[in-house]
């Protein structure tokens, strides 16, 4: 089983992008036993695999085709007139009884799903208690939410959650999303992980945000050694710059610089800049841009050659 971690304390640089590319790839396009786990608060990777988003924007793009179908079909009535028509379409309060139900879904906090919080605090004792199945093959994950805040000052150490994963049986890859900072969640993925993946955005301040991430890693490296007293402790880290478009000048600029400064620790593989029209699709725009045939996004062949670069042997 490798345990890859995706961080970088600088924010939106793609962390979650690549982590739930990366599993839905590994897990649905090749057939691994994936599981992604989320150690960060805002819960985007949990939101975008467990879909929980999805089932609130389909409702709402039904419910404003369904206006807008009545609106066409009724073109000399009043706003006032258009309202009592809806109001007394048995279709238009159902849809909008569930739209309204998910949006209040969305909103709330949500205490009713166990998360890496949970186990991380011991109110869960059985890592398999926090797994949850996701809508694609062979892809599980450890969801979390905005309570997970709450657990920074119970951590009872820096390994705890490698100690969990120890237990952990039926897993090719596990890929943990991690939220952009440094803290103790963040020390204890590091702590548990193989290969830390950093991504960079082509932009100065992001690399500034890559090397003091970098730095940190080596030094958890270094610390391991010492507590575990061996020199050859399993963690190794890679730098991958995302959001690229190499016919820019500046972003070959910008590559060359990242090899000169990271030499080997940076892949030679780039994740390109999708197109308007991906990211647009937002949410399920992993799912999007792997999907096989005509809709195939040029952004699949990087997550291939990633995956290929990190040796995964897939
Ligand atoms: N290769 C790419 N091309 C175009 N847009 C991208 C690419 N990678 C990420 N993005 C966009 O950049 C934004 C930030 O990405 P993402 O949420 O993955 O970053 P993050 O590092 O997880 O952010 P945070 O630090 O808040 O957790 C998103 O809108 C995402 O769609
Ligand atoms: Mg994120």
């Amino acid at each position: 089983m490798r345990i890859i971690a995706v961080t970088n304390q600088k924010g939106g640089c793609g962390k979650t992008t690549i982590s739930t590319a990366l599993a839905i790839y590994l897990s649905h396009v090749v057939g691994k036993k994936v599981l992604l786990i989320d150690s960060d608060q805002q819960a985007n990777s949990t939101e975008i695999l467990l879909e929980l988003e999805k089932n609130h924007y389909e409702l709402g793009s039904k419910l404003h085709s369904l206006e807008k179908s009545i609106v066409r079909a009724n073109p000399n009535a009043s706003p006032v007139a258009i309202k009592s028509i809806l109001e007394n379409n048995k279709q238009y309060s159902v849809l909008k009884e569930e739209y309204e139900k998910s949006f209040r879904e969305l909103s709330k906090d949500d205490e009713s799903r166990y998360g890496i919080q949970h186990l991380l605090s011991g109110r869960v004792k059985d890592i398999s208690d926090v797994i949850y199945e996701t809508n694609y093959d062979n892809l599980s994950i450890i969801p979390t939410d905005v309570s997970l805040i709450n657990l920074q000052k119970d951590f009872a150490n820096n390994f705890l959650l490698k100690m969990h994963l120890n237990k952990l049986t039926g897993f090719d890859y596990v890929i943990i999303d991690t939220p952009p900072t440094i803290n103790e969640m963040v020390i204890n993925v590091l702590n548990a992980s193989n290969l830390v993946l950093i991504p960079v955005m082509p932009d100065a301040y992001s690399i500034k945000g890559c090397r003091q991430t970098k730095n940190y890693v080596e030094q958890t490296i270094e610390a391991q050694k010492a507590i575990l007293r061996e020199n050859n402790v399993d963690i190794d880290y890679r730098i991958v710059l995302n959001g690229v478009d190499e016919r820019l000048i500046v972003h070959q600029f910008i590559i060359s610089e990242v090899k000169k400064e990271f030499g080997d620790k940076s892949m030679n593989t780039h994740i390109r800049r999708q197109n308007a029209a991906v990211s647009r699709t937002n949410t399920y725009q992993t799912h999007f841009m792997l999907e096989t045939g005509y809709k195939r996004q040029e952004i699949a062949y990087d997550f291939e050659a990633l995956i290929n670069e990190m040796e995964m042997e897939v």
